[in-house]
Protein backbone atom coordinates (compact mmCIF):
# COMPACT_ATOMS: atom_id res chain seq x y z
CA UNK A 1 0.00 0.00 0.00
CA UNK A 2 2.95 2.38 0.88
CA UNK A 3 4.54 1.60 -2.28
CA UNK A 4 1.54 2.30 -4.41
CA UNK A 5 1.08 5.62 -2.53
CA UNK A 6 5.08 6.54 -3.36
CA UNK A 7 4.09 5.73 -6.88
CA UNK A 8 1.13 7.61 -7.15
CA UNK A 9 3.12 9.90 -5.54
CA UNK A 10 5.32 10.31 -7.89
CA UNK A 11 2.93 10.12 -10.92
CA UNK A 12 1.69 13.09 -9.71
CA UNK A 13 5.08 14.89 -9.53
CA UNK A 14 5.78 13.78 -12.90
CA UNK A 15 2.25 14.83 -14.07
CA UNK A 16 2.45 18.78 -12.49
CA UNK A 17 6.08 19.53 -14.15
CA UNK A 18 4.22 18.46 -17.89
CA UNK A 19 1.39 20.70 -17.04
CA UNK A 20 3.80 23.20 -15.76
CA UNK A 21 5.77 23.36 -18.77
CA UNK A 22 6.18 26.83 -20.85
CA UNK A 23 4.27 26.70 -24.08
CA UNK A 24 7.21 25.96 -26.76
CA UNK A 25 7.35 22.34 -25.36
CA UNK A 26 4.04 21.73 -25.70
CA UNK A 27 4.35 22.39 -29.37
CA UNK A 28 4.61 19.32 -31.73
CA UNK A 29 6.56 18.73 -34.97
CA UNK A 30 4.58 15.39 -35.77
CA UNK A 31 7.42 12.41 -35.99
CA UNK A 32 5.19 10.83 -38.78
CA UNK A 33 6.96 8.93 -41.82
CA UNK A 34 5.16 10.03 -44.58
CA UNK A 35 4.76 8.17 -48.20
CA UNK A 36 6.75 9.72 -51.32
CA UNK A 37 4.73 12.14 -53.72
CA UNK A 38 2.80 10.46 -56.27
CA UNK A 39 2.84 10.49 -60.39
CA UNK A 40 0.56 13.39 -62.11
CA UNK A 41 -2.53 11.71 -63.08
CA UNK A 42 -3.27 11.19 -66.52
CA UNK A 43 -6.59 12.63 -67.31
CA UNK A 44 -5.87 14.41 -70.65
CA UNK A 45 -8.15 13.76 -73.40
CA UNK A 46 -6.61 11.37 -76.28
CA UNK A 47 -6.94 13.20 -79.81
CA UNK A 48 -9.19 10.33 -81.12
CA UNK A 49 -11.51 10.65 -77.58
CA UNK A 50 -14.68 10.68 -79.38
CA UNK A 51 -16.71 12.64 -76.33
CA UNK A 52 -16.95 15.91 -76.69
CA UNK A 53 -19.22 17.94 -79.23
CA UNK A 54 -21.87 19.44 -76.70
CA UNK A 55 -21.51 16.94 -73.68
CA UNK A 56 -21.00 18.93 -70.94
CA UNK A 57 -18.08 18.51 -68.51
CA UNK A 58 -15.45 19.81 -65.91
CA UNK A 59 -18.89 20.91 -63.80
CA UNK A 60 -18.20 22.68 -60.89
CA UNK A 61 -20.83 25.18 -58.64
CA UNK A 62 -20.23 28.50 -56.46
CA UNK A 63 -22.79 30.48 -53.93
CA UNK A 64 -23.99 33.37 -55.42
CA UNK A 65 -25.54 35.72 -52.30
CA UNK A 66 -27.48 33.94 -50.22
CA UNK A 67 -29.69 31.81 -52.42
CA UNK A 68 -28.18 31.20 -55.64
CA UNK A 69 -25.93 28.60 -57.29
CA UNK A 70 -23.58 30.03 -59.94
CA UNK A 71 -23.18 26.79 -62.68
CA UNK A 72 -19.87 26.87 -64.84
CA UNK A 73 -19.47 23.92 -66.84
CA UNK A 74 -17.32 23.60 -70.43
CA UNK A 75 -18.48 21.51 -73.99
CA UNK A 76 -16.57 21.48 -76.87
CA UNK A 77 -18.47 23.08 -79.28
CA UNK A 78 -21.09 25.55 -79.17
CA UNK A 79 -23.92 24.38 -76.95
CA UNK A 80 -26.81 26.10 -74.83
CA UNK A 81 -25.69 28.07 -71.55
CA UNK A 82 -28.91 26.53 -69.99
CA UNK A 83 -29.08 24.88 -66.78
CA UNK A 84 -32.77 23.05 -65.80
CA UNK A 85 -33.17 21.97 -62.80
CA UNK A 86 -35.37 20.61 -59.86
CA UNK A 87 -35.63 19.01 -56.90
CA UNK A 88 -37.04 15.59 -57.99
CA UNK A 89 -34.68 13.57 -60.37
CA UNK A 90 -35.23 13.34 -63.64
CA UNK A 91 -37.80 16.38 -63.43
CA UNK A 92 -36.61 19.75 -64.54
CA UNK A 93 -39.62 22.55 -63.81
CA UNK A 94 -36.76 25.78 -63.82
CA UNK A 95 -34.72 26.86 -66.13
CA UNK A 96 -32.09 29.37 -66.70
CA UNK A 97 -29.36 30.75 -68.74
CA UNK A 98 -26.48 32.72 -68.48
CA UNK A 99 -23.61 33.55 -70.62
CA UNK A 100 -20.28 31.97 -72.64
CA UNK A 101 -17.02 32.85 -72.70
CA UNK A 102 -13.57 31.24 -74.60
CA UNK A 103 -9.92 32.37 -74.18
CA UNK A 104 -6.91 31.78 -76.04
CA UNK A 105 -3.42 31.03 -74.65
CA UNK A 106 -0.34 30.64 -76.92
CA UNK A 107 -1.54 28.20 -79.43
CA UNK A 108 -4.40 26.79 -76.95
CA UNK A 109 -7.86 27.45 -77.93
CA UNK A 110 -10.22 26.97 -74.57
CA UNK A 111 -13.48 24.75 -74.76
CA UNK A 112 -16.79 27.23 -74.37
CA UNK A 113 -16.98 27.78 -70.64
CA UNK A 114 -20.76 28.22 -69.88
CA UNK A 115 -21.96 30.47 -66.67
CA UNK A 116 -25.09 30.00 -65.31
CA UNK A 117 -26.92 31.73 -62.00
CA UNK A 118 -29.83 29.70 -61.03
CA UNK A 119 -31.92 30.42 -57.85
CA UNK A 120 -33.85 31.58 -55.72
CA UNK A 121 -33.08 27.62 -54.13
CA UNK A 122 -34.30 26.47 -50.99
CA UNK A 123 -31.39 26.24 -48.12
CA UNK A 124 -30.52 22.82 -47.24
CA UNK A 125 -32.00 21.30 -50.30
CA UNK A 126 -31.14 18.83 -52.80
CA UNK A 127 -31.34 19.89 -56.51
CA UNK A 128 -31.04 17.96 -59.89
CA UNK A 129 -29.67 19.16 -62.90
CA UNK A 130 -28.49 19.17 -66.16
CA UNK A 131 -26.76 21.23 -68.09
CA UNK A 132 -27.17 22.01 -72.02
CA UNK A 133 -29.90 20.24 -72.48
CA UNK A 134 -27.71 17.57 -72.19
CA UNK A 135 -30.08 14.60 -71.83
CA UNK A 136 -27.64 11.39 -70.55
CA UNK A 137 -25.93 13.59 -67.52
CA UNK A 138 -27.83 14.90 -64.50
CA UNK A 139 -25.67 15.98 -61.71
CA UNK A 140 -26.80 17.01 -58.26
CA UNK A 141 -26.04 19.41 -55.31
CA UNK A 142 -27.19 20.04 -52.19
CA UNK A 143 -27.74 23.65 -51.08
CA UNK A 144 -25.55 24.93 -47.96
CA UNK A 145 -28.29 25.67 -44.89
CA UNK A 146 -29.23 28.68 -43.87
CA UNK A 147 -28.20 28.54 -40.13
CA UNK A 148 -25.82 26.84 -37.96
CA UNK A 149 -24.15 24.44 -37.83
CA UNK A 150 -22.30 24.55 -40.94
CA UNK A 151 -19.30 22.53 -42.08
CA UNK A 152 -16.32 23.75 -44.33
CA UNK A 153 -13.59 21.76 -45.84
CA UNK A 154 -10.60 23.54 -46.71
CA UNK A 155 -8.01 22.01 -48.53
CA UNK A 156 -4.91 24.09 -50.60
CA UNK A 157 -2.30 23.49 -53.16
CA UNK A 158 -4.33 20.62 -54.95
CA UNK A 159 -2.84 19.99 -58.18
CA UNK A 160 -4.09 16.45 -59.87
CA UNK A 161 -1.62 13.77 -59.02
CA UNK A 162 -2.19 10.25 -56.95
CA UNK A 163 -2.08 12.25 -53.90
CA UNK A 164 -4.77 14.35 -54.77
CA UNK A 165 -7.40 11.59 -55.76
CA UNK A 166 -6.51 10.69 -52.43
CA UNK A 167 -7.22 14.04 -50.54
CA UNK A 168 -10.48 14.25 -52.91
CA UNK A 169 -11.37 10.65 -51.85
CA UNK A 170 -10.89 11.06 -48.12
CA UNK A 171 -12.94 14.46 -48.96
CA UNK A 172 -15.51 12.34 -50.18
CA UNK A 173 -15.97 9.52 -48.17
CA UNK A 174 -15.52 11.20 -44.31
CA UNK A 175 -18.20 12.93 -43.09
CA UNK A 176 -20.70 15.04 -45.71
CA UNK A 177 -20.41 18.56 -45.58
CA UNK A 178 -21.85 21.90 -47.07
CA UNK A 179 -19.21 23.91 -49.17
CA UNK A 180 -15.28 23.34 -49.69
CA UNK A 181 -12.75 26.26 -49.91
CA UNK A 182 -9.40 26.42 -51.79
CA UNK A 183 -6.87 28.35 -50.56
CA UNK A 184 -5.64 28.63 -53.73
CA UNK A 185 -3.04 26.66 -56.48
CA UNK A 186 -5.46 24.72 -57.99
CA UNK A 187 -4.48 22.33 -60.97
CA UNK A 188 -0.86 23.13 -61.11
CA UNK A 189 -1.43 23.52 -65.10
CA UNK A 190 1.38 25.86 -65.14
CA UNK A 191 1.04 27.68 -68.38
CA UNK A 192 0.27 23.74 -70.20
CA UNK A 193 -3.67 24.57 -70.74
CA UNK A 194 -4.85 21.15 -71.20
CA UNK A 195 -4.05 20.40 -67.39
CA UNK A 196 -6.59 23.17 -66.76
CA UNK A 197 -9.20 20.48 -68.67
CA UNK A 198 -7.91 17.23 -67.01
CA UNK A 199 -8.58 19.27 -63.31
CA UNK A 200 -11.49 20.46 -64.06
CA UNK A 201 -12.53 16.66 -65.20
CA UNK A 202 -11.03 15.25 -61.74
CA UNK A 203 -12.63 17.21 -59.53
CA UNK A 204 -16.25 17.68 -61.30
CA UNK A 205 -17.43 14.90 -58.66
CA UNK A 206 -17.01 16.89 -55.62
CA UNK A 207 -17.44 20.42 -57.41
CA UNK A 208 -20.62 19.99 -59.02
CA UNK A 209 -21.92 18.43 -55.80
CA UNK A 210 -20.94 21.13 -53.53
CA UNK A 211 -19.84 24.93 -53.58
CA UNK A 212 -16.78 24.94 -54.15
CA UNK A 213 -15.04 28.78 -52.99
CA UNK A 214 -11.45 29.22 -54.32
CA UNK A 215 -9.37 32.28 -54.15
CA UNK A 216 -5.63 31.91 -56.33
CA UNK A 217 -2.18 31.23 -55.79
CA UNK A 218 0.89 31.70 -57.75
CA UNK A 219 0.50 28.60 -60.05
CA UNK A 220 -2.74 30.78 -61.25
CA UNK A 221 -0.77 33.67 -62.64
CA UNK A 222 0.18 31.63 -65.80
CA UNK A 223 1.66 35.34 -66.91
CA UNK A 224 4.29 34.81 -69.62
CA UNK A 225 6.23 37.99 -70.73
CA UNK A 226 5.33 39.63 -74.24
CA UNK A 227 3.52 36.19 -75.14
CA UNK A 228 0.65 36.24 -72.33
CA UNK A 229 0.92 39.65 -70.27
CA UNK A 230 -2.29 39.38 -68.59
CA UNK A 231 -2.19 37.53 -65.41
CA UNK A 232 -4.92 35.12 -63.99
CA UNK A 233 -6.39 34.56 -67.77
CA UNK A 234 -7.49 30.80 -66.97
CA UNK A 235 -8.49 31.28 -63.59
CA UNK A 236 -10.21 33.89 -64.11
CA UNK A 237 -12.39 32.20 -67.32
CA UNK A 238 -12.95 29.46 -65.82
CA UNK A 239 -13.11 29.86 -61.77
CA UNK A 240 -15.24 32.85 -61.86
CA UNK A 241 -16.47 33.71 -57.90
CA UNK A 242 -19.28 35.78 -56.80
CA UNK A 243 -17.31 39.28 -56.93
CA UNK A 244 -19.43 41.93 -59.16
CA UNK A 245 -22.59 44.27 -57.66
CA UNK A 246 -25.02 41.02 -58.82
CA UNK A 247 -23.66 38.68 -55.97
CA UNK A 248 -22.03 40.63 -53.36
CA UNK A 249 -21.96 43.50 -51.10
CA UNK A 250 -19.65 45.62 -51.12
CA UNK A 251 -18.77 44.16 -54.72
CA UNK A 252 -15.00 43.97 -54.88
CA UNK A 253 -14.61 44.43 -58.71
CA UNK A 254 -12.38 41.96 -58.59
CA UNK A 255 -11.97 37.97 -58.78
CA UNK A 256 -9.10 37.60 -57.28
CA UNK A 257 -10.63 38.60 -53.57
CA UNK A 258 -14.27 38.83 -52.20
CA UNK A 259 -16.41 37.63 -49.51
CA UNK A 260 -19.76 36.22 -48.97
CA UNK A 261 -21.95 35.04 -46.06
CA UNK A 262 -23.13 31.74 -45.05
CA UNK A 263 -25.66 30.23 -42.34
CA UNK A 264 -27.93 33.47 -42.85
CA UNK A 265 -25.16 35.45 -41.94
CA UNK A 266 -23.65 33.48 -39.24
CA UNK A 267 -20.36 33.02 -40.92
CA UNK A 268 -18.42 35.56 -43.19
CA UNK A 269 -15.95 34.41 -45.43
CA UNK A 270 -13.35 36.81 -46.98
CA UNK A 271 -11.41 35.12 -49.75
CA UNK A 272 -8.15 37.53 -50.34
CA UNK A 273 -5.54 38.05 -53.02
CA UNK A 274 -2.12 37.47 -52.44
CA UNK A 275 -0.90 38.09 -55.91
CA UNK A 276 -3.29 41.43 -56.16
CA UNK A 277 -2.26 44.27 -54.95
CA UNK A 278 -3.21 44.55 -50.95
CA UNK A 279 -0.81 47.94 -50.14
CA UNK A 280 -3.00 50.61 -48.45
CA UNK A 281 -4.69 52.62 -50.66
CA UNK A 282 -5.02 49.75 -53.45
CA UNK A 283 -8.32 48.71 -54.53
CA UNK A 284 -7.93 45.26 -52.32
CA UNK A 285 -7.19 46.83 -49.13
CA UNK A 286 -9.90 49.34 -49.68
CA UNK A 287 -12.46 46.81 -50.63
CA UNK A 288 -11.80 45.07 -47.43
CA UNK A 289 -11.71 48.06 -44.61
CA UNK A 290 -15.30 48.40 -46.61
CA UNK A 291 -16.16 44.73 -45.80
CA UNK A 292 -15.02 44.53 -42.57
CA UNK A 293 -17.02 47.79 -41.27
CA UNK A 294 -20.04 46.34 -42.77
CA UNK A 295 -20.13 43.44 -40.86
CA UNK A 296 -18.97 45.55 -37.78
CA UNK A 297 -21.94 47.66 -38.29
CA UNK A 298 -24.56 44.72 -38.81
CA UNK A 299 -27.28 44.56 -36.01
CA UNK A 300 -26.33 40.94 -35.51
CA UNK A 301 -22.87 40.64 -35.95
CA UNK A 302 -21.61 37.29 -37.52
CA UNK A 303 -20.98 34.68 -34.94
CA UNK A 304 -17.47 33.60 -37.01
CA UNK A 305 -15.04 35.41 -39.43
CA UNK A 306 -12.97 33.07 -41.49
CA UNK A 307 -9.83 34.28 -43.73
CA UNK A 308 -8.57 32.68 -46.73
CA UNK A 309 -4.95 33.64 -48.50
CA UNK A 310 -2.76 31.86 -50.56
CA UNK A 311 0.68 32.70 -48.93
CA UNK A 312 0.96 32.38 -44.94
CA UNK A 313 0.80 35.40 -42.86
CA UNK A 314 2.52 32.86 -40.47
CA UNK A 315 4.81 29.97 -40.74
CA UNK A 316 7.79 28.08 -39.50
CA UNK A 317 8.56 26.08 -42.07
CA UNK A 318 11.80 26.22 -44.24
CA UNK A 319 9.42 26.70 -47.62
CA UNK A 320 8.63 29.95 -48.63
CA UNK A 321 9.38 32.09 -45.43
CA UNK A 322 8.62 35.13 -45.31
CA UNK A 323 6.74 35.50 -48.13
CA UNK A 324 3.27 36.34 -46.73
CA UNK A 325 4.99 39.02 -44.36
CA UNK A 326 4.29 41.87 -46.31
CA UNK A 327 0.57 41.83 -46.54
CA UNK A 328 0.68 40.74 -42.82
CA UNK A 329 1.61 43.77 -42.12
CA UNK A 330 -1.01 45.61 -44.62
CA UNK A 331 -4.02 43.98 -43.76
CA UNK A 332 -3.49 42.14 -40.29
CA UNK A 333 -4.90 45.45 -38.62
CA UNK A 334 -7.98 44.99 -40.53
CA UNK A 335 -8.58 41.53 -40.07
CA UNK A 336 -8.01 42.30 -35.74
CA UNK A 337 -10.70 45.09 -36.20
CA UNK A 338 -13.15 42.88 -38.01
CA UNK A 339 -12.88 39.92 -35.58
CA UNK A 340 -11.58 37.39 -37.64
CA UNK A 341 -11.38 34.11 -35.94
CA UNK A 342 -9.39 32.19 -38.27
CA UNK A 343 -7.16 32.27 -41.16
CA UNK A 344 -6.39 29.57 -43.72
CA UNK A 345 -3.46 29.49 -46.23
CA UNK A 346 -1.85 27.28 -48.57
CA UNK A 347 1.21 27.75 -50.73
CA UNK A 348 3.54 25.29 -48.07
CA UNK A 349 3.36 22.02 -48.71
CA UNK A 350 2.77 20.85 -45.60
CA UNK A 351 0.03 21.42 -42.61
CA UNK A 352 0.77 23.68 -39.73
CA UNK A 353 -1.81 25.33 -37.28
CA UNK A 354 -0.94 28.20 -34.92
CA UNK A 355 -2.54 29.35 -31.98
CA UNK A 356 -4.31 32.62 -31.98
CA UNK A 357 -1.75 35.61 -32.66
CA UNK A 358 -1.25 39.00 -33.61
CA UNK A 359 1.97 40.90 -34.46
CA UNK A 360 3.94 38.03 -34.69
CA UNK A 361 3.15 36.70 -31.37
CA UNK A 362 0.45 34.78 -29.69
CA UNK A 363 -2.25 37.34 -29.32
CA UNK A 364 -6.04 35.96 -27.08
CA UNK A 365 -7.69 38.47 -29.90
CA UNK A 366 -5.93 37.85 -32.69
CA UNK A 367 -6.46 34.86 -35.20
CA UNK A 368 -5.64 31.47 -36.04
CA UNK A 369 -4.03 30.60 -38.56
CA UNK A 370 -3.47 27.30 -40.20
CA UNK A 371 -1.33 26.43 -42.92
CA UNK A 372 -3.23 23.84 -45.30
CA UNK A 373 -1.37 23.52 -48.43
CA UNK A 374 -1.20 19.76 -48.74
CA UNK A 375 -3.73 18.91 -51.23
CA UNK A 376 -1.37 16.54 -52.91
CA UNK A 377 0.20 18.81 -55.54
CA UNK A 378 3.05 17.78 -57.80
CA UNK A 379 5.53 19.52 -56.19
CA UNK A 380 6.06 17.14 -53.01
CA UNK A 381 5.77 18.17 -49.49
CA UNK A 382 8.03 20.99 -47.55
CA UNK A 383 9.74 19.11 -44.76
CA UNK A 384 11.80 20.94 -43.41
CA UNK A 385 11.25 23.30 -40.29
CA UNK A 386 12.61 25.82 -37.94
CA UNK A 387 13.96 24.59 -35.16
CA UNK A 388 13.33 25.02 -32.08
CA UNK A 389 9.43 25.33 -33.09
CA UNK A 390 8.36 28.50 -31.66
CA UNK A 391 5.51 28.42 -29.13
CA UNK A 392 2.77 29.93 -30.80
CA UNK A 393 2.91 27.17 -33.50
CA UNK A 394 1.16 24.19 -32.20
CA UNK A 395 1.50 21.69 -34.56
CA UNK A 396 3.12 21.33 -38.14
CA UNK A 397 3.55 17.99 -40.03
CA UNK A 398 4.60 17.82 -43.51
CA UNK A 399 1.92 15.64 -44.69
CA UNK A 400 -0.51 15.77 -47.70
CA UNK A 401 -4.21 15.74 -46.22
CA UNK A 402 -7.21 17.86 -45.76
CA UNK A 403 -9.09 20.11 -43.07
CA UNK A 404 -12.42 20.53 -41.83
CA UNK A 405 -14.06 23.36 -39.95
CA UNK A 406 -17.54 22.85 -38.78
CA UNK A 407 -19.56 26.08 -37.29
CA UNK A 408 -21.17 23.95 -34.62
CA UNK A 409 -22.99 26.97 -32.32
CA UNK A 410 -22.75 30.81 -32.19
CA UNK A 411 -19.53 30.29 -29.89
CA UNK A 412 -18.05 27.61 -31.15
CA UNK A 413 -16.12 26.15 -33.67
CA UNK A 414 -14.46 22.51 -34.20
CA UNK A 415 -11.27 22.16 -36.25
CA UNK A 416 -9.75 19.03 -37.74
CA UNK A 417 -6.76 17.83 -39.68
CA UNK A 418 -7.07 14.71 -41.32
CA UNK A 419 -3.67 12.71 -42.45
CA UNK A 420 -3.52 10.84 -46.12
CA UNK A 421 -2.14 8.33 -43.65
CA UNK A 422 -1.37 5.33 -46.40
CA UNK A 423 -4.42 6.07 -47.74
CA UNK A 424 -6.40 6.53 -44.71
CA UNK A 425 -7.76 9.82 -43.51
CA UNK A 426 -6.43 10.09 -39.73
CA UNK A 427 -7.34 13.00 -37.73
CA UNK A 428 -4.04 14.14 -36.37
CA UNK A 429 -4.77 17.09 -35.10
CA UNK A 430 -7.80 18.33 -33.38
CA UNK A 431 -8.85 22.20 -31.62
CA UNK A 432 -12.11 23.96 -30.85
CA UNK A 433 -12.23 27.60 -31.57
CA UNK A 434 -13.73 29.87 -29.47
CA UNK A 435 -15.56 32.83 -31.39
CA UNK A 436 -14.32 36.40 -30.68
CA UNK A 437 -17.50 37.72 -30.70
CA UNK A 438 -18.27 35.99 -27.80
CA UNK A 439 -15.00 36.67 -25.88
CA UNK A 440 -15.69 39.70 -24.11
CA UNK A 441 -12.21 41.06 -23.28
CA UNK A 442 -12.35 41.42 -27.46
CA UNK A 443 -14.91 43.18 -27.74
CA UNK A 444 -14.24 46.54 -25.85
FE1 LIG B 1 1.65 28.33 -54.06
Amino acid sequence: MAMANSLALVLLVVAGAVLSLPPATLAVTSPYVRPKPRATLSLLKDDDDDTGGQTPEQVHISVVGSDKMRVTWITADDAPATVEYGTTSGQYPLSATGSTTTYSYVLYHSGKIHDVVIGPLQPNTTYFYRCSNDTSHELSFRTPPATLPFKFVIAGDLGQTGWTESTLRHISSGDDYDMLLLPGDLSYADVYQPRWDSYGRLVEPLASARPWMVTQGNHEVEKIPVIEPHPFKAYNARWRMPYDAAAASPPSGSNLYYSFDVAGGAVHVIMLGSYADYSPGSPQHTWLESDLAGIMNRTIKPAFVLALVHAPWYNTNEAHRGEGDAMRDAMEPLLRGGHVDAVFAGHVHAYERFARVYGGREDACGAVHVTIGDGGNREGLAEDYVDPQPAMSVFREASFGHGRLEVVNATHARWTWHRNDDDVAVVADEVWITSLASNPACNK
